[in-house]
């Protein structure tokens, strides 16, 4: 991990920051869970029972198939959905088998697209300009994007952390007008963006870097997002669970989590939403 302060990045002067509280966003990833349609309907309904998040916001990204079943199941509630994937080719509708297009994410009512999981650029070979594709098409039809980055172990160790996390970010200069900054009255918040800053090394791992070092990566993702005049929440993501959530919860620069495997019990994730909620 480079523990060496931030350097200035540039004479900037953008500072887009909401003047009012952000309210917390915490997201669970689950992937390729539960194993079974009754085990996911059973995991939606232990969800819904617990009391209803007043002071964050809350978000489950199923896979496609289960999409629906939650969308029933969190029709009275104020739980959103998210979608972990969509087609980087084309946008509306077409001959690209096996795809979702953000369009008909939108038309099916989810707002949300989780773009640039390591899973996703690791073994499905999702390069930068996949992941651009895939944002710009987003963006199109007005989903907003959960963009994930973060380092390999490898790269941890040879102190290329802050080097990686700009090259991935790097990609969204270019989307900078597209991105709403947050308004200076009382009007809530819809960020078109959610950064989620997740280590490779951490996820479903059980291990997370220190709460410095998050604080660490969390200021330099916050600066350099400044100098592109870009403002987004940002998550961390990376074996949260019950019992480190609250220390993280705690950290000044961090707006929220992407959860995995700490989601699929409704008792871990509930526990994991209350440090939220205090924060
Ligand atoms: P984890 O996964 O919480 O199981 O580490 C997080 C993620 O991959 O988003």
């Amino acid at each position: 991990m480079d523990n060496q302060p931030v350097a200035p990045l540039s004479s900037h002067n953008f500072s887009a920051k909401p003047t009012t509280k952000v309210k917390p966003w915490v997201v669970a990833n689950w992937k390729m869970n539960p194993g079974t349609q009754s085990d996911c309907q059973q995991l939606l309904n232990d969800i819904v029972s617990k009391p209803p998040a007043k002071h964050c916001n809350v978000m489950l990204a199923p896979n496609f198939l289960y999409l629906s079943t939650a969308k029933q199941i969190l029709v009275q509630t104020n739980i959103q959905l998210a979608a972990q994937n969509l087609c980087s080719e084309h946008d509306s509708n077409g001959a690209f088998t096996g795809e979702i297009s953000a369009n008909q994410l939108v038309d099916f009512g989810v707002n949300f697209v989780i773009v640039g999981h390591s899973e996703r650029r690791q073994y499905y070979g999702e390069t930068n300009e996949v992941l651009r594709q895939k944002i710009q098409n987003a963006f199109a039809k007005n989903l907003s994007v959960i963009f994930c980055i973060g380092e390999t172990h490898e790269q941890y160790l040879a102190t290329q952390t802050h080097q990686v996390i700009e090259k991935q970010l790097s990609i969204l200069t270019e989307f900078a007008s597209q991105i709403p900054l947050p308004s200076h009255d009382k009007t809530p918040f819809n960020p078109k963006l959610l950064i989620a800053y997740e280590p490779v090394w951490a996820i479903g791992t059980g291990l997370t870097p220190s709460l410095d070092e998050i604080e660490n990566v969390h200021n330099y993702i916050s600066e350099l997002l400044s100098t592109f005049e870009i403002y987004a929440p940002i998550l961390y993501g990376g074996s949260v669970n019950e019992k480190n959530a609250k220390e993280i919860a705690k950290l000044l620069l961090v707006d929220g989590a992407l959860v995995g495997g700490a989601s699929l019990k409704a008792d871990s994730f509930y526990q994991i939403i209350n440090a939220f909620e205090q924060k």
